[in-house]
């Protein structure tokens, strides 16, 4: 499974970049209006630290305004296959600009899915990412993770699909854990719960057993 974090913040992305463990950068417009930062200039910098996708979201409604706006977003990209993912809305015209972009090899992140057959028209549409979004469908009393079964079995019926399973609005650890287990893509996650996929208490106590006892001893390994 691969982590992307879900943040605008560029003080937190070098930061979590630095672990090791992060495969790419999501954001949206709430995320870059809480950054209170020009657009261009956060995703430039995002785009030099993480060379995994950076998916960058258009505000166009229309195809051809989503069109000029993701081809300026990626005119930021980096790297041999540019880094920059446009994001465009699951919508009609945003499928619209979707396959084209898909069609001239540029990625695509389709976001703010709630239904398997939404899911089913990103892929058709060439998305390289089809973003699910669990949280909001748990808060409204759906199930979020039912939507990412459905979406991950789909998907495997049809080898022609290449649209990875990026689940999104992911609310706690447990999301990232039952995510896994049915065989999603990746998670994007906000940077505390990422950080909270660290922790456990039993880690923490038993490191600081280890430490104590080893001081005991009086060695030192060099
Ligand atoms: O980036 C899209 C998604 O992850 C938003 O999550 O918490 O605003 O529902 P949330």
């Amino acid at each position: 499974m691969k982590f992307f974090v879900d943040t605008a913040d560029v003080a937190e992305i070098r930061d979590l970049a630095a672990s090791g463990l992060l495969d790419g950068v999501t954001t949206n417009p709430s995320l870059m209006a809480k950054a209170g930062r020009p657009m261009l200039e956060v995703i430039s910098e995002i785009a030099d630290i993480v060379p995994g996708p950076v998916s960058a979201e258009v505000t166009a409604t229309d195809a051809a305004g989503m069109i000029r706006e993701g081809k300026k977003l990626h005119a930021i990209g980096h790297g041999r296959n540019n880094n920059i993912a446009i994001k465009v809305p699951l919508t009609p015209e945003g499928l619209k600009a979707c396959k084209a972009f898909s069609s001239e090899g540029v990625m695509v992140n389709v976001t703010l899915c709630f239904s398997a057959a939404q899911a089913i028209l990103a892929a058709k549409a060439g998305a390289a990412f089809v973003s699910p979004f669990v949280g909001r469908l748990d808060d409204i009393g759906e199930d979020g993770m039912a939507l990412i079964d459905d979406i991950v079995q789909i998907y495997s019926q049809y080898p022609s699909f290449q649209t990875e399973v990026l689940v999104a609005s992911v609310r706690g650890p447990e999301h990232v854990v039952a995510a896994a287990k049915l065989g999603a893509d990746i998670c994007t996650v906000p940077p505390n719960i990422l950080r909270q996929l660290f922790s456990h208490p039993l880690t923490d106590k038993g490191l600081a057993a280890f430490l104590a006892d080893w001081a005991k001893t009086g060695q030192s390994i060099l």
